[in-house]
């Protein structure tokens, strides 16, 4: 991708649904046999990668524009292949849903990735209390239940895929589920609303308790994946970060509450509707701190972001992110553009500075790919961002957007 900056942003960009909300309502449709249909969806890598594997699962998928139908009439509880489990992380909430239909699920650990070891004891940790009989084999988790039962579960920590894969395996269980120290995610809530739709018996989603109420069998329906709070949160770091004025339409303000907060702290004009946010960046920003937290606190998938906008702010920053252990891979790119950073630990000191100059950089995951966008965005000269692979697994013809907006962005073949 290059990126000519140094334009503000201009005008209105209308927000894709969310990658972390479509991801586990497609693994969801395992649970009940039938055509889904499945609306707002976005044009992803990890879209595409998910209905791979449910073909692979025996589903029939098709896209119909925003729509993709899915019918899982003819999937079987055979196994998420490691081929496909690593390219894509959430491929493990498959688990849940192909235990609780097939009580049978050979599923591969996702190992590690770029921000951190990322383990999933806390998934197989509440699947055993519920009853399921689960194994590690050559980098597998085989899972067998004749038939899971409710059971109390306490999460050591807020995990967002750990919650929503104990909720998949809990709506046919026998009897009620508790889920506490649940993770909140507007995600996690809009999983839930498909699952009641499908005739499910989930309450409390958005809360940290959730009981599940088992049912005897779900069935197909028509589902609306939310718009995505952490495209939108890009969206306005890019308006702040180039001095922009963009209007952002199709978007859910209430879900991005810290992410408004801390820019108007640092200097961002914002004015919200119901469906819209207008940002403007009125000169300089100020540097503020942050500290990612789980929903609804910072969210860690917006840290990059907001770095790259505290790398040209007047004065300091702290940047503590709570959540992956080794979220700091864009720092180093960011340095070579000329932003003055020091990581200590958990955290990273900005010191701003008056400019940033463009220079090849790459991409090492998603959010990272993101901030360094939005650094060339507003650097002198051009920035050359390679390895663009990551950026398309979560965000939906990017350079299209922003050259909407008056960006000098193109992606080279
Ligand atoms: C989800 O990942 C998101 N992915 C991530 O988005 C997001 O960054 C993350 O939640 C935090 O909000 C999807 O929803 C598909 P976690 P997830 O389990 O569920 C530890 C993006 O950029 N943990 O909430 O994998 C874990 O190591 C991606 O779109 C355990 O120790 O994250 C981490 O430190 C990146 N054991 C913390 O909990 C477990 O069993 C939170 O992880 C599970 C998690």
């Amino acid at each position: 991708m290059r990126i000519e900056g140094g334009t503000p942003l201009q005008g209105c960009v209308r927000i894709s649904g969310a990658k972390n909300a479509v991801l586990p309502i497609l693994m969801a449709t395992l649970l009940a046999a039938g055509e889904h249909r499945i609306c707002n969806v976005p044009r992803l890598r990890d879209v595409e990668t998910s209905m791979r594997l449910l073909q692979e699962l025996g589903a029939r998928v098709e896209r119909e524009g925003d729509v993709l139908v899915v019918d899982t009439t003819s999937a079987t509880g055979e196994e998420a292949p490691y081929e496909l489990v690593k390219t894509m992380r959430a491929s493990f909430l498959v688990l849940g849903p192909l235990l609780a239909r097939f009580g049978y699920a050979r599923v591969s650990l996702p190992g590690g990735c770029a921000i951190g070891a990322r383990p999933v004891d806390l998934h197989l940790k509440g699947l055993r209390a519920m009853g399921a009989d689960i194994k590690i084999e050559h980098g597998y988790v085989v899972a067998r239940s004749k038939r899971l039962r409710g059971a109390h579960l306490y999460m050591d920590l807020v995990t967002v895929t750990g919650t929503e894969n104990l909720m998949m395996a809990a709506v046919t269980a026998e009897g009620t589920t508790v889920i506490e120290n649940a993770a909140r995610e507007p995600e996690v809530v809009n999983l839930a609303e498909a699952l009641n739709r499908m005739g499910a018996r989930v309450q409390g989603a958005g809360s940290s308790t959730i009981t599940i109420e088992g049912v005897s069998a779900l069935r197909p329906s028509v589902q609306e994946v939310i718009p995505d709070r952490i495209e939108c949160g890009t969206f306005m770091a890019a308006a702040a970060i180039t001095g922009g004025d963009v209007r952002i339409e199709g978007c859910i303000p209430q879900h991005l509450q810290a992410v408004i907060t801390k820019l108007r702290e640092s200097g961002v004009w914002i004015e919200t509707g119901d469906t819209w946010i207008r940002v403007r960046g009125e000169g300089r920003l100020r540097g503020v701190d942050v500290i990612t937290m789980p929903y609804p606190g910072f969210p860690t998938d917006m840290q990059a972001q907001m770095m790259a906008c505290m790398t040209l702010a007047h004065g300091h920053s702290v940047i503590t992110e709570t959540v992956f252990e080794n979220r700091f891979m864009h720092v180093a790119e960011l340095q070579r553009m000329g932003a003055d950073l020091t990581i200590d630990g958990h955290s990273v000191l900005v010191r701003g500075v008056e400019r940033l100059s463009g220079a090849p950089v790459m991409a090492t995951d998603l959010r990272a790919s993101a901030s360094l966008i939005l650094a060339g965005l507003a650097a002198q000269g051009e920035t050359v961002l390679s390895r663009i692979y990551h950026i398309d697994r979560g965000y939906e013809r990017i350079e299209e957007k922003l050259a909407r907006l008056g960006a000098k962005i193109w992606r080279e073949r």
